[in-house]
């Protein structure tokens, strides 16, 4: 490729970085589109494939351009062990709302109200891909798509519908929100079309959610316990639909 720094400078400011050969590999599986990926080590990187990722190694290979390390640790906010980074294009707003707001659904929509913790939203967005939900749309000022978001979600925004929207602008389907002081969800089925809302790290369900929750469930937890980590009560909740009738396609 013709001068790949000139083409990252023109692109970054609207484009996702992928940080590391995990969020290439996944971006790349699951059809982003990548108009540029660097590497310090080239031939590092396509080893990498070989071992983890045959299915897209002659996608990296046509791919990736090696450029020098200072060069490549110029480009990212922390360098990577794989010394591999990528720019993406974010995918329309407008396709993933109507994605979001197609009825019938196969897998449910997970809902983050107000969450804090750009780490915690990376882990959701990754549990959502790894059990197929229909997309992650979060509340609030938390940007989904920021660069740690990403890293944390290991690319795997391309593998569902992630967006911000108001409460009032939530999709449509029965909302069951998740709370300590709800109904045990062991005794639920939890429908393919429902939104799995989740509360803050801080203060949890905000009263506008609240309003609009059809359910309120709850994690199963030892009285003296206050609460669990959010991506992991959103780990419980997607393997207990799945294990109730709901599967990753
Ligand atoms: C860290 S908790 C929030 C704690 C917060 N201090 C509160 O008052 O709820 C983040 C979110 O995870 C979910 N969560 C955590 N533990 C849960 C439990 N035992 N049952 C249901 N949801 C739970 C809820 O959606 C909660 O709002």
């Amino acid at each position: 490729m013709t001068d790949p720094l000139g083409r990252w400078r023109r692109l970054a400011p609207d484009s996702v970085l992928l940080d590391g050969f995990h969020a290439l590999k996944h971006a790349v599986r699951f059809g982003a589109e990548i108009p540029v990926a660097v590497t310090a080590d080239r031939t590092a990187a396509l080893a990498l494939a070989d071992e983890l990722a045959p299915d897209v190694r002659p996608r990296l290979d046509a791919l990736l351009t090696e450029v020098p390390e200072a060069v490549y640790a110029s480009l990212v906010p922390r360098p990577h062990p794989t010394a591999v980074a990528a720019l993406a294009v974010r995918p329309a707003r407008a396709a993933h709302l109507e994605r979001l707001a197609r009825t019938p659904r196969g897998a449910p929509v997970v809902v983050l109200d107000h969450p804090r913790n750009l780490g915690n939203a990376g882990a959701v967005i990754r549990l959502a891909a790894g059990f197929g939900a229909t997309g992650v749309v979060t509340t609030g000022t938390l940007d989904p798509w920021h660069p740690t978001v990403v890293r944390g979600g290991a690319g795997l925004h391309f593998a569902t519908a992630v967006e911000r929207l108001a409460v009032d602008e939530l999709p449509p389907g029965p909302v069951f929100a998740l709370d300590p002081e709800g109904d045990d969800i062991r005794g639920v089925k939890l429908p393919d079309d429902a939104l799995l809302a989740f509360g803050s790290e801080r203060s949890g369900l905000s009263a506008d959610l609240r309003a609009r929750a059809d359910h309120l469930l709850s994690l199963p937890m030892r009285p003296q316990v206050s609460s669990y980590n959010l991506a992991t009560s959103v780990a419980m909740t997607l393997y207990h639909w799945s294990a109730t009738g709901g599967a990753p396609s």
